[in-house]
């Protein structure tokens, strides 16, 4: 039998990594620190998404990025890599656990100035940011993704965009013997932005599911 991650066959996923440009020095060392000292080293994006992160980045040109779910930095990496001299990106992690890897990680990178970075729950801290987001990057609880969504899209401009990772949570979402309260979260925030008319949007089978969304009207 195959082995697979994600939907994804192994060795399928390697010739992929095999096939992308080399990560820097600096995400090499954060993965390997990451997969020694966290408990669940795989919620980090890795060499394919990250390098997929920082060339949308770099076509989409987006001034102000929003990222939930922090973990150690890594996609927070990627997306700020790309940023312009005068752009910046918000990043949001409840896990005080991750701190000081991250903060050691963006420093390195020499991207801490550009990034600010705030220990506590989303839910509550969006509503504080009183500023717009070209881009938002939804990678945190998959349990409250439609309330992330809702809270988002009046904070990014027509032509903003919004990705969502995890979105085929394991093939679970077409599994009808599968009523858990994050398959049925996540199918429901599908079923939301496919009827939305303010947005087009495409699901990519890519990893565990990447959706990306464009808001076309307020
Ligand atoms: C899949 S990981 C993020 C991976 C990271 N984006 C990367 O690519 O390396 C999800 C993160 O979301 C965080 N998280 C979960 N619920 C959250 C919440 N309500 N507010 C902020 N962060 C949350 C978790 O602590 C975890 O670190």
């Amino acid at each position: 039998m195959k082995e697979t991650r994600y939907l994804i066959d192994v060795a399928i996923e390697t010739y992929c990594e095999e096939h992308t440009t080399e990560e820097s020095d600096v995400l090499k060392r954060l993965e390997r620190e990451t997969n020694i000292t966290t408990l669940m080293p795989r919620m980090l994006s890795g060499k394919v998404q990250g390098k997929f992160l920082s060339i949308l980045t770099s076509l989409f040109k987006p001034k102000n990025i929003l990222e939930l779910g922090t973990f150690t930095g890594y996609s927070t990496i990627c997306l700020a890599s790309e940023l312009p001299n005068d752009g910046h990106l918000v990043t949001i992690d409840k896990n005080p656990e991750i701190e000081d890897i991250a903060r050691k990680y963006f420093k390195e990178s020499g991207l801490a100035d550009k990034i600010d970075f705030y220990i506590g729950n989303a839910l509550y801290i969006i509503p504080r940011l009183n500023r717009q987001f070209d881009l938002v990057f939804l990678d945190a609880d998959k349990e409250r993704l439609l309330d992330y969504y809702k809270m988002v899209i009046d904070k990014i401009p027509v032509g903003g965009i919004i990705l969502v990772d995890n979105i085929l949570w394991n093939g679970k979402v077409i599994d009808k013997k599968c009523d858990d309260k994050i398959t049925k979260e996540i199918r429901m925030f599908n079923d939301f932005v496919q009827l939305d008319e303010r947005v087009e949007n495409v699901l990519l089978p890519f990893r565990d599911g990447l959706m990306m969304i464009k808001k076309i009207i307020e």
